[in-house]
């Protein structure tokens, strides 16, 4: 009954916080590929394997579905882990298509044809290797038309993140945006394209202002996550124990973390 949450090191801990607050009882094991974060710089090749070999730490620990709680491992690795390599009897998930949902105002698996959606103008601030996949234009295009999106590459927040420099992360936020706004001077929408962003969205909305609708995954995926269950059952998996995983060194992760979340979490060595 263990259900996987995969990122490359702290950010997916903002979608785990909001999947163990809407479902408590199921049981979560969260694997954060420390030692090799960050994942935005890296080619697509590198992020396939890595994302890979973490996914099987997953399957090993008892999770049958494992969500991928990685921007950039969902933009760069997860159609081809679908296509290749994870087995008949086990899922893995990304985190774009709940956010694109919600974006284009459809409900869970509406496949209907593309169509005009309110919003026209969308700011995407993701890492360097998820904007150079465009996989966020991809599948925002199988669902809308008409929607213009300028994406920013927001290079050094992750890295800022996962030292906890939140003075060095506030300034960051306030270029990326600048330079957003330079190409998209009125945004109607902006998205966090990257897990670890949610922990500055204040941040995001004090330099974005009060007239641009932010978008965010953590309950969103939360809540795809509880419809797909109620759907799959039997996904949830043999595992039963909760846990926290690193490639990292447990403890210094278990520090970053603690501070990351605001609240106590123990990491094992993966
Ligand atoms: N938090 C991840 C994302 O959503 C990965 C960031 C990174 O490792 O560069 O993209």
């Amino acid at each position: 009954m263990a259900v996987g949450i995969f990122d490359s090191g702290l950010g997916g801990l903002t979608v785990y916080r909001e999947v163990h607050d809407l479902l408590p009882d199921l049981p979560l094991v969260y694997f954060g590929d420390n030692a090799h974060a960050p994942y935005g710089v890296r080619d697509a090749d590198d992020i396939y394997e890595l994302t890979c070999q973490g996914v099987s730490r997953l399957f090993e620990a008892g999770c049958d579905l494992v969500i991928l709680a990685c921007n950039t491992a969902s933009a760069a690795a997860l159609r081809r882990m679908q296509e290749n390599w994870v087995p008949p009897d086990k899922r893995v998930l990304g985190v774009f298509v709940p956010l694109i949902e919600a974006l284009t105002e459809r409900t869970w698996g509406d496949n209907s044809a593309p169509r005009e959606v309110d919003v026209k103008h969308v700011a995407l601030f993701a890492t360097p290797s998820t904007v150079a996949s465009r996989a966020f234009q991809r599948e925002l295009s199988f669902r809308a038309i008409g929607v213009d999106v300028e994406a920013q590459p927001c290079g050094g927040l992750v890295d800022a993140l996962e030292v906890g420099d939140l003075i060095l992360a506030e300034a960051l936020v306030r270029s990326h945006v600048d330079a957003l706004k330079r190409r998209m001077p009125h945004p109607e929408a902006a998205v966090l394209g990257c897990t670890h962003y949610p922990l500055m969205a204040e941040a995001f909305a004090a330099a974005l202002g009060p007239d641009v609708r932010i978008f965010s995954q953590g309950k969103l995926v939360a809540k795809s996550l509880d419809d797909y269950l109620m759907r799959h059952p039997d996904m949830r998996g043999k595992g039963q124990t909760s846990g926290f995983l690193t490639t990292g060194n447990p403890r210094v992760v278990s520090d970053q973390a603690t501070r990351f979340l605001h609240r106590e979490i123990v990491f094992q060595a993966a």
